[in-house]
């Protein structure tokens, strides 16, 4: 038997535990989505994240160690989000892992949640088997709370980031879930956007892209949901979002069809050109940042990276900028705790580990 480390991530509103054999075996990977709490509020409240936390996690975890056919004398790590987050979210999966982590006289391996999402996908292209990632690397982590590029760099089991470029004020994964909630089309509002934008004109309304004082790697979303939210006062569109919003009260999980019944022309071309100014702008500041720094390749991560027009724009990237570039599978972009226990094992073959008293940080950087 390898080594099996068991993830726990709790940072902001899934619940989640794997269990992971020498950095690249998926044994298991279970997470408990909070969406159906949240989705009455169009974003994550805090007090109820957490209080989900406590009722999923003893579960999550049972869960993803029958998954993985192991019993928790296999482990030989506790693997766990201490930030950045959620700090109540982010109390429950440490305490949980600092418990088991002292019951079983094992390393606790604490990781950052975006150190975690970058793992994501160096553990799938392990499991494939091919070529290595190249470094150094640029990294986009998109998410519903971060926003960031990062200068990845790695000597054997030891990696180094630098953040070359960070969001001023809202995430992208967050201007989408804010314009969707404005628009009236249900939360999340990445996954509905993203579904939603083939059938509009990207083209039809201009958005123009934000300007950056300072840093121009550094990346600003506000803008253009203000944007949205002047083009929908300008157009009168109240009339046809308000019974929308009523609608979906009573159907939260409306099909796409239903969607395009309740949507007129001009809600669908506003939602396309949104979606591709958003993703145009991270496109083009990732790539400024990888020009910059002469990277080898290109690894995208967080949920934002599900979006399809956004994986589409990368891998036709121009050929004065085309490199290797590498998303996670869908289940892997989003939170997930496989990713955290994937971070943890070159620490553990340091000997990385930390005492029992390692904090919760709300605003750990990386
Ligand atoms: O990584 P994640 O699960 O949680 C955070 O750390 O925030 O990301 C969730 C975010 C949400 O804002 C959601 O709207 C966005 O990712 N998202 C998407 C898509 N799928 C999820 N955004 C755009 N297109 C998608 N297909
Ligand atoms: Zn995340």
């Amino acid at each position: 038997m390898g080594v099996r480390i068991l993830g726990i991530e709790s940072s902001c509103d899934e619940t989640a535990a794997a269990v992971v054999e020498d950095g690249a075996r998926l044994l298991s990977s279970v997470v408990a989505s909070q969406v159906a709490t949240h989705r009455p509020y169009g974003g994550i409240v805090p007090e109820l994240a957490s209080r989900e936390h406590l009722r999923a996690i003893v579960p999550v975890v049972g869960q993803a160690l029958v998954e993985a056919g192991c019993s928790l004398r296999d482990l030989r790590a506790i693997a766990v989000t201490h930030g950045p987050g959620l700090v109540g979210s982010l109390l429950v999966g440490l305490t949980y892992a600092k418990a088991l982590a002292l019951s079983l006289r094992i390393p606790l391996i604490p990781v950052n949640h975006l150190e975690g999402h970058i793992h994501a996908v160096l553990l799938e292209e392990g499991m494939r088997q091919g070529a290595e990632i190249e470094f150094p690397a640029l990294a986009l982590v998109v998410s519903g709370g971060h926003t960031m590029t990062l200068l990845a760099g790695r000597s054997g089991n030891r990696f180094q980031y630098t953040v070359l470029g960070k969001t001023r004020d809202d995430a992208a994964g967050e201007a989408f879930d804010k314009v969707a909630k404005l628009l009236a089309l249900g939360y999340p509002g990445g996954p509905i956007i993203d579904r939603l934008a083939p059938h509009g004109d990207a083209a039809a309304v201009r958005f123009t892209p934000p300007k950056t004082k300072g840093n121009p790697l550094d990346f600003s979303f506000s803008g253009i949901k203000t944007a949205v939210l002047r083009y929908v006062q300008a157009q009168a569109m109240a009339e046809e979002i308000e019974p929308r919003r009523e609608a979906l009260r009573t159907q939260p999980a409306a099909p796409l069809e239903w969607y395009l019944r309740m949507c007129s022309r001009r809600t669908l071309d506003l939602v396309a050109s949104f979606q591709a100014a958003v993703v145009e702008d991270l496109v083009s500041r990732s790539v400024a940042a990888a020009r910059q720094h002469d990277v080898r390749s290109l690894i995208v991560s967080g949920g934002v990276a599900c979006n399809s027009l956004l994986r589409r724009r990368f891998r036709r990237l121009p050929p004065a900028d085309a490199m290797p570039v590498y998303f996670p599978s869908p289940a892997l972009s989003t939170d997930n705790a496989a990713m955290i226990a994937a971070a943890a094992y070159p620490k553990y073959l340091e000997s990385e580990s930390a005492g029992l008293d390692v904090p919760a940080d709300a605003g750990l950087a990386l």
